[in-house]
């Protein structure tokens, strides 16, 4: 069967995954990507701005034995304040988190600041994963930020890939595939 962008947003990121390598889960939520990232990788770091997520992923963690994770209380636009290595692949989940507050919600400035952060950070070779979520008030909005942004990052610095049901009713989810190819300094 033809993979769902969800299941795609995750084996892009585990061709790449070894126990050496650093991953980040931006918007760690119930914690799915956040345990199947510590599966794969050496270290993850997740960030989450509700203390519910911390619970729930904890819990997650614990009952699948994961050890190696830093659960984070605290936005994504501050990573850099806690992730100080190179990382090897990176992943957003957009919008609210279905089991609590529908209020909070990622938002356009503070997501592009992660996803600018994570993609200075990222190795050559390393990925990032964005499932763009938008038929909440204020998706709309976040999507087309998102979709401008990634869509004028250098093609020398880094490969954009959009997968996207396009014969759905609604608002289906669509996933936002990057590799970084290049250093900045290499390009010139
Ligand atoms: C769609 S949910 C993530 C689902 C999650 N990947 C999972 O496996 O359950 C989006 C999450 O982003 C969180 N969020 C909102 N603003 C954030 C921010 N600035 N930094 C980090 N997380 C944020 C929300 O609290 C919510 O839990």
């Amino acid at each position: 069967m033809i993979k769902r962008p969800i299941h795609l947003s995750h084996e892009f990121l585990a061709d790449i995954l070894d126990d050496q390598s650093v991953a980040v889960d931006a918007t760690m939520g119930n914690g799915h990507d956040t345990a199947f990232l510590a599966g794969l990788a050496q270290k993850v770091y997740a960030f989450d701005v509700q203390e519910q997520a911390l619970q729930k992923t904890q819990e997650r963690l614990d009952q699948q034995g994961l050890t190696n994770v830093e659960l984070i209380l605290d936005g994504h636009e501050h990573l850099d304040q806690y992730v100080k290595e190179p990382i090897r692949a990176a992943i957003f989940n957009l919008g609210y988190l279905p089991s609590a507050d529908k209020s909070i919600i990622t938002q356009p400035l503070t997501t592009l600041e992660a996803i600018q952060q994570i993609l200075e950070r990222l190795e050559v070779g390393g990925r990032l994963s964005i499932m763009i979520y938008y038929g909440h008030e204020g998706g709309d909005v976040e999507k087309d930020a998102v979709l401008d942004f990634v869509k004028h990052l250098d093609q020398k610095l880094y490969t954009v890939m959009l997968y996207q049901p396009l014969n759905q009713i609604h608002t289906p989810p669509f996933l936002i595939m990057i590799e970084k190819i290049g250093e900045k300094n290499e390009s010139k």
